[in-house]
């Protein structure tokens, strides 16, 4: 008898198992499949009055004379001529709505404390950092420096700089001075704003000292504000340093929004870097804030009442776009959690679940396996009926993984949007929406809006079921306008590989309904005899095997294949590794994908080289094991 595992994988990596979307949801969600079926042929025929509704669903200061200029391709201009400030739609126009004592923030720190802010808390406390912000001299187009962990502060900041007209550079609070030295130079940002130190696995990260060592030699730097967060007995020597509580003391809760042009820059943000040295990626206010509300309401399906929590951290792309921009102009209630995911135990997120009766969770299928990894019986001690639907983001998600999150977290009842996206795009590309058929695996189809085809490298479309780039057609709102001082890299890096595209770097293919299956990064995909196999679906076919918790696949260079697969297995809890266990997994990827992938090796081990968004960079791997040049390490997490 087969175990059940690897029955249900070879039914699903059949992908012919569709999950219809239940009647339930049908009938309560935001889009009904008509309309989502009309949408996707009315943004085809005509895109600019497909998004200049979308934009019109928020407040303008002025509304566009176009939506779209595509004179000077490919720096396109959204919503041409129209004011705006994302903040407006944020906060400013809920505080004259029944938002305005609504719950916008919970915030639960690492330690169990906890703290809600209404939307009319956040934007007294947004107005009162904005006047702090501008009483030092921080003005219109200045760039500011964001290092703060996932607390509301970092809400507050990014919000405040945006109300200014400031741009926010947000450098996620895990980075090395280093890394942080290079991102406040490159933007020439005025201000650093940072904490003490925050808890993480049950201990003080301590960021102080990391800004301290950051900014020597950095004379652009005029300030730095620290939060207040580890309580650390700090005494602040450095005439620059203030504290955040104590400028915010006597700062005024009333503030003016800047207008701003609908180009104008709202923030910059470094990739990244699973496979390069990170790109300083620039949004602008209008169009980003149409990509995102639209996206949120129709793929998340954001109700008034509900609860939402992205488990991700607002120094990614995730954490600007669908932790606090895109939830706040939803008005609804997002939840932020300081700390590790497992931590004081690996049913912290269950917990959490719990304890505010969230409705909505969204994380990444590195999380998704850690926890799986820990068994079935921790989610059941906790309940977790509140929850209605679930996110996927930022790797391919195996159907192991998926039908494990499906049928533990949500009950087998929570439909699976598998999010497929970029810092460079700003919003969801190629997504589910709850009320279209699901693949688990797959990223379903593009977005209404979004014309993105699987091509070859001279940008013909490749046969179905045949991996290929993945290139969008057409532009999009939400899209990185360039790379922050340099044009040329960014026409060079997105526009000029497939010309008149937008190519992504990631490599996909599309099966005979149309759905897109992503198999990973470009560079991530090994040519073992002439067979193009991508690192992802190795391991898949590992990860679904009942032993494996995590795994990870590189190519290593072979004198007679060109190249063959070596892979990195950490095991569940309580396996051992042995020569046997390897042998039973190469067997079993060759069972699972065919005898094309040659395994030279596997090894077991306890952990995997990943970004500091949970990626994993094969990269580093690779480079250990074939001894070359590793190049830029800045986002390795340990
Ligand atoms: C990968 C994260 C498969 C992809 C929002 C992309 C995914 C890169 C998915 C961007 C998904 C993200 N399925 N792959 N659902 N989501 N990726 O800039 O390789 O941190 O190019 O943005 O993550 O990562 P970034």
């Amino acid at each position: 008898m087969q175990d059940k595992s690897t029955m249900r994988t070879e039914v699903l990596m059949a992908e012919n198992r569709v999950l219809n979307p239940s009647e339930q949801i049908v009938s309560q969600a935001n889009l009904s499949p008509e309309n989502y079926e009309r949408a996707i042929k009315q943004a085809q025929n005509d895109p600019d009055a497909y998004w200049a509704d979308a934009a019109n669903e928020l407040e303008w200061f002025q509304k566009w004379n176009k939506v779209l200029d595509d004179s000077d391709k490919p720096f396109f201009k959204w919503f041409v001529d129209a004011k705006c400030n994302i903040v407006h739609n944020a906060l400013d126009r809920h505080i004259k709505t029944a938002n305005k004592n609504k719950v916008a923030i919970i915030f639960e720190g690492e330690r169990g404390d906890s703290q809600k802010l209404t939307y009319y808390d956040l934007y007294r406390q947004v107005n009162k950092f904005a006047n702090v912000l501008r009483s030092l001299g921080v003005k219109k187009g200045d760039r500011v420096a964001i290092y703060l962990p996932n607390i509301p502060e970092i809400a507050i900041a990014m919000l405040a700089c945006a109300k200014v007209g400031a741009a926010h550079n947000v450098v996620y609070a895990g980075f090395s001075a280093a890394a942080l030295k290079e991102r406040i130079q490159s933007s020439a940002a005025k201000l650093v704003i940072s904490a003490d130190g925050f808890f993480r696995r049950g201990k003080v990260v301590h960021l102080k000292h990391v800004v301290d060592e950051a900014i020597i030699g950095v004379d652009t730097i005029e300030k730095v504000i620290l939060v207040k967060r580890a309580g650390e007995d700090i005494k602040l020597s450095d005439k620059r340093y203030s504290w955040y509580h104590e400028l915010m003391d006597s700062a005024s809760p009333y503030a003016e929004t800047e207008v701003m042009d609908s180009e104008d820059m709202l923030f910059m943000l470094y990739t990244s870097g699973t496979t390069a040295k990170p790109k300083g990626i620039v949004h602008v206010h209008g169009g980003y804030m149409v990509g995102i509300n639209r996206t949120l309401n129709w793929v998340f399906d954001i109700k008034p009442t509900d609860i939402y929590w992205c488990a991700a951290d607002p120094g990614w792309i995730t954490g600007h776009s669908y932790i606090i921009y895109g939830p706040l102009i939803a008005g609804t209630t997002t939840v932020m959690y300081e700390g590790h995911p497992a931590y004081p135990g690996p049913d912290r997120m269950w917990q959490i679940i719990e304890k505010y009766g969230i409705n909505i969770l969204y994380t990444s299928p590195t999380t998704i396996r850690m926890l799986m990894g820990f068994g079935d019986e921790l989610p059941k001690k906790h309940d977790l009926t509140t929850l209605r639907l679930l996110g996927s983001v930022g790797e391919p998600i195996n159907p192991e993984a998926w039908m494990w999150y499906y049928e533990n977290i949500g009950r087998s009842q929570c439909p699976v949007m598998d999010t497929w996206w970029q810092t460079e795009t700003g919003m969801f590309m190629v997504t589910p929406v709850p009320v279209a058929p699901l693949k688990p695996g797959s990223a379903n189809k593009p977005f209404p809006g979004i014309e993105a085809e699987v091509v070859d490298k001279k940008g013909h479309p490749v046969p179905i079921g045949e991996g290929g780039f993945l290139a969008v057609k057409k532009p999009w709102p939400a899209m990185l306008r360039t790379l922050y001082n340099d044009k040329e890299k960014y026409k060079d890096v997105y526009w000029s590989i497939i010309p008149g595209y937008y190519t992504a770097g990631d490599v996909v293919r599309k099966d005979e309904d149309g759905y897109f299956w992503f198999q990973g990064r470009a560079d991530d995909v090994l040519n073992i005899a002439g067979h193009r196999i991508a690192t992802a679906e190795i391991e898949s076919a590992l990860v679904a095997h009942s032993a494996v918790a995590e795994a990870a696949a590189i190519g290593v260079p072979d004198k007679i294949r060109g190249e063959l697969a070596k892979a990195f297995v950490i095991l569940k809890q309580g396996v051992e590794g042995s020569d046997e266990l390897a042998k039973e997994l190469k067997k079993h990827i060759r069972s699972e994908l065919g005898p094309i992938v040659v395994m030279q090796g596997i090894d077991f081990v306890d952990s995997l080289p990943k970004t500091r968004s949970g990626k994993i960079m094969r990269r580093v791997l690779k480079s250990r094991e074939t001894g070359k040049d590793v190049g830029d390490l800045t986002t390795l997490s340990d």
